[in-house]
C-alpha cells in the first residue's frame, strides 16, 4: 500500500446489531471502506426502530448491511439463539476470514459463537471489561464472547491485565484504545455544526441535565426504577434546571407499563449520534446506566453521575470524570452535589482515536 499499510487479501464479517454496536463499529467500518477491503457487514437486526438503527448508518454514512437477520426483541435465549442460527448460515456461504464483534450485547455473544464454532477467527473489539456482576446479562455475554475469541482488542492496560488474569494468553491481546473515542472525534465538530437540537429544546450550554437510563437490572426492576426518577426529581428541585431523557424504548414501555411518574423530567424520543454528542457535551452533568455514555462524558470532559453499584469502565472512576451513585434518591443527590462542582480536567484514558486503525492493522498483520 501506498501509504507503508500492510496490504489485506482477507474477507471480514463485521456483526452489529445495536445501537452502540453500529456507533463503535463505525470508525472500524470507515477503516474497510478507506483500505477498500473485502468485506460485509452482518446486522442481527436486535434493533430495529428507525431511530435505534437505520439513523445512525443515515448519518455516519455506514454502507448498509449485506445481511439483516432480523432478530427483532425477545427474551434471552430465544433472541440469542435466532441470531445464532441466522448468523451460522451466513457465515457458512460467506466462509469470511475474520468476524469482528464489539462489546457484551446479546448480538456479540451469538456472532462470536457462530463464528468460533465454524473454525472461523472471532476479533472481540472492547475486549477486558468486567463488572464482576453475574447477574448483568451484559457480564455474560462479554466474559464468554471474551473466552471464545482469537484476539481480543483491549481499550486499556486495566482491561488487558483483567484478560490475562483470566488466563487468556498475551499474544492474543491487543491494546487498541477504545472505538468510542474515535466516534466522539470523528463527528463532535460536525455534531455542533450540523445539528440544532440545543436550540429546538431552548436549552442554554451548561445549564441543563442529561439522563439515559435503560439497562435491564435498573428498568426492569420496579422499585429501582422509581427510586432513579424520584431521585431526578430531587435533583429537578434543588437544582433548578431542566433535566432532558431521551428515553430508550425500553425504558419508555416500562414507565407505560407500570404507571410510574417521572415529575421534573423530561421524555424525549431517542436521538440521533450527532443530536446526543451536542446535548452530551454541552450538559453540565450526564446521569447514566450506559457504558457508552460513561465513555463519552470522560472524553467530552462532562461529569457523570452512574446510576448503578458497579462500572466495568472503573478508569472513569479512577480519573474522576464519574461517580458511582447507585440508585437510592439520597445517594443520587449527594453524588450529583459532589459532581456538579468538579474540575473537569482529567485525562481520557481511553487512547487517541485511532482504536479503528489500530485493529485493522494488527488484523492485516495476522
Ligand atoms: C441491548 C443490550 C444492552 C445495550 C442496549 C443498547 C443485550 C442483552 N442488551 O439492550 O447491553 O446496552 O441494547 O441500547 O443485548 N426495542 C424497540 N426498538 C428497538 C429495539 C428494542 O422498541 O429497535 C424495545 C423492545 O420493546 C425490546 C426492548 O426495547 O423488547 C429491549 O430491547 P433488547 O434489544 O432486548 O435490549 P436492550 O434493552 O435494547
Ligand atoms: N446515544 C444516542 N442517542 C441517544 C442516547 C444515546 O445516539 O438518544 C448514543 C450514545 O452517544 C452512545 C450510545 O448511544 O454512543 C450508547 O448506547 P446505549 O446507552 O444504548 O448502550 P450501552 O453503551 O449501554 O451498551
Amino acid at each position: 500500500m501506498e501509504d507503508g499499510k500492510s496490504v489485506m487479501r482477507v474477507k471480514i464479517s463485521i456483526v452489529l446489531g445495536t445501537r452502540p454496536e453500529i456507533i463503535k463499529m463505525s470508525p472500524i467500518i470507515r477503516e474497510c471502506e478507506r483500505r477498500a477491503l473485502d468485506y460485509f457487514i452482518l446486522h442481527t437486526g436486535q434493533h430495529y426502530s428507525y431511530n435505534m438503527d437505520k439513523a445512525f448508518f443515515e448519518e455516519l454514512e455506514l454502507p448498509e448491511a449485506k445481511y439483516n437477520l432480523d432478530a427483532g426483541s425477545g427474551y434471552h435465549g430465544e433472541q440469542t439463539g435466532k441470531i445464532l442460527v441466522g448468523a451460522e448460515r451466513v457465515l457458512q456461504k460467506e466462509r469470511p476470514n475474520f468476524v469482528l464483534v464489539q462489546g457484551d450485547t446479546n448480538s456479540t455473544l451469538a456472532g462470536a459463537l457462530a463464528a468460533t464454532k465454524l473454525g472461523i477467527k472471532v476479533g472481540h473489539v472492547e475486549a477486558g471489561l468486567r463488572s464482576y456482576d453475574r447477574r448483568m446479562p451484559e457480564e455474560v455475554n462479554r466474559t464468554l464472547t471474551d473466552h471464545c475469541s482469537d484476539y481480543l482488542f483491549a481499550p486499556t492496560e486495566k482491561s488487558k491485565k483483567i484478560l490475562i488474569g483470566e488466563g487468556i494468553p498475551e499474544e492474543k491481546i491487543f491494546i487498541t484504545g477504545n472505538t468510542v473515542v474515535d466516534a466522539v472525534y470523528q463527528n463532535l465538530e460536525i455534531a455542533n455544526r450540523k445539528r440544532k437540537i440545543m436550540s429546538d429544546l431552548g436549552l442554554q450550554p451548561k445549564k441543563y441535565f442529561i439522563v439515559t437510563v435503560h439497562r435491564q437490572e435498573n428498568v426492569d426492576n420496579k422499585a429501582r426504577f422509581a427510586w432513579i426518577l424520584r431521585g431526578l426529581k430531587k435533583i429537578a428541585k434543588e437544582f433548578g434546571l431542566p433535566i432532558v431523557y431521551p428515553i430508550h424504548p425500553r425504558s419508555r414501555k416500562r414507565i407505560e407499563e407500570s404507571g410510574l411518574r417521572s415529575d421534573g423530567v423530561r421524555l424525549i424520543d431517542p436521538v440521533d449520534f450527532l443530536s446526543f454528542l451536542q446535548l452530551e457535551s454541552n450538559a453540565k452533568l450526564v446521569f447514566t446506566d450506559s457504558g457508552g455514555v460513561q465513555e463519552e462524558t470522560c472524553i467530552l470532559k462532562v461529569p457523570c453521575v452512574t446510576l448503578r453499584d458497579n462500572t466495568e469502565r472503573p478508569e472513569t472512576i479512577e480519573v474522576g470524570s464519574n461517580i458511582l451513585a447507585g440508585t437510592h434518591p439520597d445517594r443520587i443527590l449527594k453524588c450529583t452535589k459532589i459532581m456538579f462542582f468538579k474540575e473537569n480536567g482529567w485525562q481520557n484514558p481511553f487512547g487517541n482515536g485511532t482504536a479503528g486503525e489500530k485493529t485493522i492493522e494488527i488484523l492485516s498483520t495476522l
